[in-house]
């Protein structure tokens, strides 16, 4: 979306906009290398058989998670930045469904903490071919969105 430049202060809130914008495109990428490697760690994980790789393992998975939250904290906050300086964008179909594909990648994060809560303790019966599948969706959901918000279709 361009907003028109009808005032000086105009201008400076859509350079304000692209400094927004461009912080929440750093803070994405930063959380989808989380989402992408982190269930790579588990399909690795699951296969792992050496007390010393499996603890190597789960130090990694702790640290990227982290990462990830931060990523995922700070795309979420510049997103609503963006929203409450231009609410006009709440209006939009291609915005409201791009918010309910975030809200599955949400609970995506969410169960990745599960995982690596279950593999912390123990309790993982998952096999690795389960987590390549597992590791498939968020390309998908990344796809959808990046498609969303480029070319808005809706
Ligand atoms: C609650 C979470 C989020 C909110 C509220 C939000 C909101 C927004 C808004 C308002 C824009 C400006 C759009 C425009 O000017 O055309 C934007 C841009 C963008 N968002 Fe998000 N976003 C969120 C999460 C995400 C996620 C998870 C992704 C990636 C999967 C993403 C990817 C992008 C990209 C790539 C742009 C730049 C589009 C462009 O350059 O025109 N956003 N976001």
């Amino acid at each position: 979306m361009r907003v028109g430049w009808s005032h000086p202060s105009e201008a400076k809130r859509e350079h304000f906009m692209l400094w927004l914008k461009a912080f929440h495109v750093i803070a994405v990428v930063t959380w989808f290398a989380g989402l992408f490697y982190l269930p790579r760690l588990y399909v690795y994980h699951a296969d792992a058989k050496d007390s010393i790789g499996i603890e190597r393992f789960r130090v990694m998975e702790r640290r990227l998670f982290a990462l990830m939250t931060i990523g995922a904290a700070a795309s979420v906050g510049l997103g609503a930045a963006m929203l409450a300086a231009a609410p006009i964008y709440l209006t939009m179909e291609w915005l409201r469904i791009k918010l309910l594909l975030v809200l599955v990648l949400m609970a995506y994060h969410g169960f990745c903490y599960k995982l690596m809560r279950d593999f912390a303790e123990n309790r993982n019966t998952r096999s690795a071919k389960w987590y390549r599948v597992f590791n498939e969706l968020p390309s998908l959901l990344l796809i959808a969105i990046v498609v969303l918000v480029v070319v808005k279709p809706f």
